[in-house]
């Protein structure tokens, strides 16, 4: 469906004055493009899809049908996996913290888990100890410099004893079937990725070891329009430049070895940041001391963008325009911070409709109960609307108070 006046009015008189457009056919598009860029290089390369980037349903279920994996941190983005229907052979659990008794259930499922800490390693100990007739899944996550200027708080330092202790259960623990390496590192610039890489190799050079996968995380710009690149300080690289400075190195360490790992990246962004669009009301126009705002039925806190002008259109719907210059539009909440564009010029009135896109990634997961529920998500991709998620009413929001 295109979006366009008529389109957005329809929708607005069925489901309210604020609502986020969900594309499926992008994120396809997306999720293929980018696992082709990296086998173009590496054909053994797959995607892990980041949950807490985007759970929004439709998403889980085309990396399950498209034969990704789901990359969970908690034990509610687990039970989304499981409630979608993905074999727990093909979930990765990340993250700090995990409930030892699911995480149990998890393991005896054929479910991966990426040791963090110590302490997390003697939680999988006690499980591996109490079931010896059962063969668990387990990787480690992978703590190294790549010269980002960041010291993260995730995963494994290498250097230490603590990194040989949990490498010692995996790789001598009978039960335990030692699945992979992991490691993410945040920062997306294209210059920070040869050394995340390199380091994998470098490690399992070191120690001799290839195991079956190697994951070597997300954080990967994705689309954007010119309009937002240019609000970045750096270079936004396309997908093949992620695939050159990573898979093309694997391809190449790779190359005379008999074993040829899986290699698996954890893209949530990368796929999912185009695929959301937020749709806004303009309630009122006003002017302060000479400057304009518009307030709209929306929020930084729908879009999880702030200090940038995210990629915007007005759709004129009331023939009562004026124009305007400079004006902000401004979010429903009571935050004087909460600015959803600066400085927009053109025609303007009540009633029209802004269309914010790139609100794929963080938003939805990221929006707190601040003032209102949220709004319904729509999947439009197809000719026929689809209802991904209804708005929240009160009640959803109230009803775990005790009153
Ligand atoms: C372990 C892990 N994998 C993947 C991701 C996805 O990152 P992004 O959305 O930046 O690609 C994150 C994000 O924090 C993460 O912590």
């Amino acid at each position: 469906m295109t979006i366009n006046k008529e389109i957005i009015a329809e929708l607005r008189t069925q489901f309210g004055d604020a609502f986020y457009l969900l594309d499926s056919e992008r994120f396809i598009n997306n999720f293929k493009e980018l696992r082709n860029a990296f086998r173009r290089y590496y054909p053994n390369s797959n995607i892990a899809y980041s949950y807490k980037t985007n759970y929004a349903f439709p998403f889980c279920k085309i990396v399950n049908e498209l034969g990704g994996y789901a990359e969970v941190v908690s034990e509610m983005e687990l039970e989304i996996a499981l409630r979608i229907g993905v074999n727990p052979e093909r979930i990765i659990w990340n993250g700090p913290i995990k409930n030892p008794i699911i995480l149990e259930k998890f393991l005896l499922a054929g479910g991966t888990d990426n040791i963090d800490n110590k302490e997390e390693l003697e939680i999988v100990r006690k499980i591996a100890c109490q079931h010896p007739g059962k063969t668990i899944n387990i990787g480690i996550r992978v703590n190294y410099e790549v010269g980002d200027g960041v010291i993260s708080r995730f995963g494994f330092d290498i250097e230490t004893d603590e990194f040989k202790d949990v490498l010692h259960f995996v790789t001598a623990t009978p039960n335990v079937h030692f699945k992979n390496f992991q490691c993410h590192f945040a920062k997306r610039q294209i210059q920070y990725w040869p050394a995340r890489t390199q380091g994998m190799l470098d490690l399992i050079d070191g120690l001799d070891i290839v195991p079956e996968r190697i994951d070597i995380g997300g954080g990967l710009f994705g689309k954007m329009e010119d309009s937002l690149k240019a609000q970045f300080s750096c270079e936004i690289p396309d997908y093949d430049a992620y695939a050159e400075v990573s898979a093309k190195l694997f391809a190449e360490y790779f190359q005379n070895k008999d074993k040829k790992p899986e290699l698996l990246i954890e893209p949530g962004s990368a796929i999912v940041g185009d695929c959301m669009k937020f749709v806004g009301t303009v309630m009122s126009i006003k002017n302060v001391r000479g400057k304009w705002f518009a307030s709209v039925l929306a929020s930084q806190k729908n879009i999880s963008m702030s200090g940038v002008n995210p990629p915007l259109v007005v759709i004129n719907i009331n023939p009562e325009e004026k124009k305007y210059e400079n004006l902000d539009f401004v979010g429903f909440t009571c935050i004087e911070g909460d600015v959803l564009y600066h400085g927009y010029s053109g025609p303007l009135a009540v009633g029209d409709v802004i269309v914010i896109s790139n609100c794929g990634s963080y938003s939805i997961v990221m929006k707190p109960p601040f003032i209102l529920p949220n709004f319904p998500i729509l999947d439009i991709s197809s000719d026929t609307v689809n209802i991904v998620k209804r708005a929240e009413s009160f009640d959803d929001i109230l009803h775990t108070y005790n009153f």
